[in-house]
């Protein structure tokens, strides 16, 4: 029953703002995904690991990871992603070999996630559940609206969830892989941005796991200032 990761990384990053693709984009001196790659190859489960790559960016992505070698003795593979995250994973998976049961779905704009969660989550799927999110509790309180409104305009309220109640949600997600293959292939039109929604959808259980605060995801540019500073506190 082998482990292996996919990392989504066709995304443009246009939160981010101008500049190379957001995975190919410097984190100390060093492209974000092959930090993501670390820390994936770093969680003793992982013998695999499938890098989803912008298409005009495979070529790149290889000699990127031939530059920069993970820590361990994990069989690495490049393939050309999609114009959504979901096609970018169902892609990824479609890569997977036969004998590969359990798969970590995790973001190239996580790169710092701690290998501890990844392995826990890994853990979770091999004690038998089938899908399984590693989560925080939200610090901020959340509104419901009824609809966005157009730039700039006030958005009335339709509600307050109890906060208490609410979680954020991280990766790596981990799933048994036919349970994660199952649902990519039922809801194969969409756009989700969360693997685990798909399964859900499924009717199948999906459980949450402690995330870890370093494992928040790089969107807009002030998540790049945080992400230095976290790496910079790690290097010393
Ligand atoms: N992703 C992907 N293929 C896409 C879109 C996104 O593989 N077509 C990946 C991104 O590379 C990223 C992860 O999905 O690692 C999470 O997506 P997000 O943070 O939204 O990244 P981007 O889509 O690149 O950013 P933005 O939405 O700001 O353009
Ligand atoms: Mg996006």
């Amino acid at each position: 029953a082998r482990t292996a990761a996919v990392i989504p990384a066709a995304g443009r990053g246009v939160r981010l703002g101008p500049g190379l693709p957001k995975a190919m984009r410097q984190l100390g001196g060093t492209p974000m995904l092959v930090h993501a790659v670390r820390a994936m190859s770093r969680a003793h489960a992982v013998s695999l690991v499938v890098v989803v790559a912008p298409p005009a960016e495979v070529a790149t992505v290889r000699g990127l990871l031939d530059e920069y070698p993970p820590p361990r003795d994990v069989e690495l593979c490049v393939v050309p992603g999609g114009a959504t995250r979901q096609e970018s994973v169902r892609l990824g998976l479609a890569a997977l070999p036969e004998d590969v049961e359990v798969v970590l779905v995790h973001d190239a704009a996580r790169p710092l996630v701690p290998a501890d969660t990844v392995d826990a989550v890994a853990a979770a799927v091999r004690a038998g559940a089938p899908a399984v999110v590693p989560a925080l509790p939200v610090t901020d309180t959340v509104k419901q609206i009824a609809a966005p409104a157009g730039k700039g305009e006030p958005e009335p309220v339709v509600g307050t969830p109890d906060r208490s109640l609410l979680r954020a949600v991280q990766t790596p997600q981990g799933f048994d892989r036919a349970t994660l293959a199952a649902a990519h292939a039922r809801h194969a039109e969409g756009d989700a941005t969360d693997d685990a929604g798909l399964v859900e959808r499924m009717g199948a259980p999906v459980v949450l796991v402690p995330g870890h605060e370093e494992a928040f995801k790089v969107t807009r540019p002030l998540d790049l200032v945080l992400a230095e500073a976290v790496l910079a506190r790690r290097r010393l």
